[in-house]
């Protein structure tokens, strides 16, 4: 290929990159705000995986450009001779010497800088919102919670259930006969007890069978949730399990 197509095709990726970046930039700031990523999705994708986006879109806008700067290394070396003039001086080795040395420098910086930022990163002590904080066994909370931290069904808990059950137990597989959209199958009796029992976090078997307390039980590991979602539902439950009549 020679140089005229190469940098066009150059030019267009490093426009394709940018373009993803302001777009996926905008996505993140406006329509998925910070601390949306748990309960909203923008055409299936959570704020988080449009974060990925952003980043390896700056990433591939950083490799073109270098690209782009070997590409036109000579150009910019006679730029930089024509404008100071203490490079003049030199033979021709000498501006690439120097062009070198600074590319050496920056790779350095970069490394430096991913060292330092992979071994700084702590953990918190104080939690964001210490409402939010799972306690060691995931969904005994150690404190007694307000009651005021409602739970919004069909933002949070919902999406919850069709993101980790809904595909063993939902429209197309109803694995032991339950289906996680169905309200009746969580507040009606079954295998001794109903899954949910509204206010009542003890007698409610969904929090065991959740939180890793029925180990014998088939694929025991697909029913093991994070502790976030564990305190999820179990806020849901606490506040009164509301499932208003909506899409069912
Ligand atoms: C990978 C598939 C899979 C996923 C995902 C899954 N389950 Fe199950 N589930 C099963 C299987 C298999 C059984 C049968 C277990 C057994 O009988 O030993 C089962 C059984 C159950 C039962 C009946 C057991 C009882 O004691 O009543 C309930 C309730 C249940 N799952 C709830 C859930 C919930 C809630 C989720 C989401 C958090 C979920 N499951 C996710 C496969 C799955």
């Amino acid at each position: 290929m020679s140089r005229g197509p190469l940098n066009l095709l150059i030019d267009m990726l490093a426009a394709a990159c940018l373009l993803t970046m302001v777009a996926t930039g905008y996505v993140l700031q406006f329509p998925l705000p910070p601390g949306t990523n748990r309960t909203h999705v923008l055409w299936g994708l959570s704020r988080h995986e449009w974060g990925a986006i952003h980043s390896w879109a700056s990433l591939g806008l950083l490799v073109v450009l270098v690209i782009h700067l070997v590409l036109h290394w000579d150009w910019l070396i006679t730029m930089f001779r024509h404008r100071f003039t203490w490079m003049q001086g030199g033979d021709a080795g000498r501006g690439r010497q120097a062009g070198f040395m600074t590319v050496a420098a920056l790779i350095t910086l970069a490394v430096l800088f991913a060292l330092a930022t992979h071994l700084s990163v702590r953990e918190r002590i104080v939690p964001l919102h210490p409402l939010d904080e799972p306690s060691s066994d995931g969904f005994t909370a150690t404190k007694e919670q307000p009651r005021a931290s409602q739970v919004d069904f069909w933002k949070e808990v919902m999406p919850l259930f069709e993101a980790s059950c809904t595909m063993c137990h939902g429209p197309l597989r109803q694995t032991s006969g339950f289906r996680a959209d169905h309200r009746e199958d969580f507040f009606s009796p079954r295998n001794g007890g109903a899954l949910v029992v509204p206010g009542d976090v003890t007698a409610s078997r969904l929090l065991n069978i959740i939180s890793g307390q029925q180990p014998a039980m088939n694929a025991a590991a697909a029913h093991h949730l994070p502790p976030e979602d564990i305190l999820l539902l179990k806020k849901w439950i606490e506040s009164g399990a509301a499932w208003p009549d909506g899409k069912q």
